[in-house]
């Protein structure tokens, strides 16, 4: 059987692969549906039916063990939602979950949208702007660790840490040894606030520690459920409105549609997230009848990949916001599914929806950077020129 798998030397998880990965991804897919990653000693499962397939059967795909290429991220990160099958992991995914239904969202939508359009018209005021500190980082960094209940104090390092945590979770290279003091520094600081019971009130967090003191959860669970839920909220959401506000300004007829018909709006952010898919792959263990196959039995589903297979999209690499992207792979499928999806979605919509309003023209003015991250494919510079509705020439 391992004599058929074929196999793909260069590494994909390169300083080069991590800043330009897709001509390894159209390699991969072009090889098989299953390809051996010989620096990772782990396959590879890159094109779009064989990705949902693997996630979607998570009695086989077991998450467990750990989703990270390395062991000491998977120890390290036992106790979370991300890291559990079966019944631990509805039970940890409920405990936070009920502040994420669409009734939860539909309440909050009010004040993201209010807080979008104050960030849109700061930026649109100063028309040279950073699309990611000045526009993308905004709502991310303030909003969603209110909702945690993440202390005002510390917030200054949560970029920083929610990066390291997402890098931790690698193979082993530069990047996850660079940040790994940064990926303590988190879980140290959690260990802190729950031990003071430092949470905001009213707070996910306020939830999750009466639930401790009432016994329905322990208390030693309650520092890695706080960082499941900020660690992958950050990063992957800031990455998803810096692509659309650089996707947009760099394609005007796509503006132009969007401005011309604004409830594109919603299909533009599964657009921006097949396309430029913040989450770039992550790990499962084979298990078979509930016990592990060992040699090779890594598997590596890369959601990027899966969301340009030209076997499933028309033109792949183009930007339209009129395609029917919902069935984009970029926020996982199945039990594991991202569960702040919704509030991804509503950050992310509100935020367009203030640009399209107040902005007239996007143009992206100097050299934009990506950023160098094991896990996220995330913009870290996006200069921009926002002429103001009713100054365009
Ligand atoms: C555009 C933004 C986002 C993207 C692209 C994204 C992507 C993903 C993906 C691909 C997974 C699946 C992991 C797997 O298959 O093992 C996931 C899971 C998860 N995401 Fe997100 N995410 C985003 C935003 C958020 C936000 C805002 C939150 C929290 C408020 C969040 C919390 C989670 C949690 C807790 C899980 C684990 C779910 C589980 O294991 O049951 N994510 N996300």
């Amino acid at each position: 059987m391992s004599s058929t798998i074929p196999t793909y030397r260069p590494d994909v998880y390169s300083r080069e692969a991590i800043l330009d990965p897709y001509p390894h991804y159209d390699q991969l897919r072009a090889l098989g549906p299953v390809v051996r990653l010989a620096k990772q000693r782990a396959l590879a499962v890159t094109r779009y039916d064989d990705c949902k397939q693997v996630l979607l059967d998570d009695a086989t795909f077991v998450s467990g063990r750990g989703v990270a290429l390395n062991p000491v991220a998977n120890r390290l990160s036992r106790g979370t939602t991300l890291n559990s099958d079966g019944e631990e992991h509805d039970r940890r995914r409920k405990i936070l979950a009920s502040r994420l239904t669409p009734k939860s969202l539909r309440s909050m939508r009010e004040e993201v949208e209010r807080r979008a359009d104050a960030v849109v018209a700061a930026a649109v005021e100063k028309q040279h702007v950073d699309g990611v500190a000045d526009i993308a980082e905004a709502l991310p960094t303030s909003f969603v660790p209110d909702l945690i209940g993440w202390p005002q104090e510390g917030r200054e390092n949560l970029l920083r840490w929610a990066g390291a945590t997402f890098d931790s979770l690698g193979p082993v290279n530069a990047q996850t040894l660079r940040t790994a003091p940064s990926t303590i520094g988190m879980m140290r600081f959690a260990r802190s606030v729950v031990r003071r019971d430092a949470v905001l009130p009213g707070s996910m967090g306020a939830d999750l520690l009466e639930k401790a003191a009432s016994g329905e959860v322990e208390r030693g669970e309650c520092p890695a459920l706080m960082i499941d839920y900020l660690a992958p909220s950050l990063d992957t959401t800031i990455s998803a409105i810096a692509s659309a506000l650089m996707l947009l300004a760099e394609h005007p007829d796509q503006w132009a549609a969007l401005k011309a018909d604004p409830s594109l709006i919603p299909n533009t952010v599964n657009e921006v997230v097949r396309l430029e898919s913040p989450l770039r792959a992550f790990a499962r263990d084979t298990e078979v009848g509930g016990v592990a196959v060992p040699a090779g039995s890594r598997v590596v589903v890369f959601y990027a990949s899966a969301n340009r297979d030209e076997r499933v999209w028309d033109a792949p690499t183009s930007f339209d916001i009129t395609r029917d992207a919902a069935a984009q792979l970029g926020f996982g499928q199945g039990s594991h599914g991202c569960a702040g999806q919704g509030l991804a979605r509503l950050e992310t919509q509100s935020i367009l929806r203030s640009v399209v309003e107040r902005v007239d023209r996007i143009e992206v003015t100097g050299q934009l950077t990506w950023g160098l991250n094991n896990i996220i494919h995330k913009l870290d510079h996006l200069p921009l020129r926002l002429v103001p509705v009713g100054e365009g020439e």
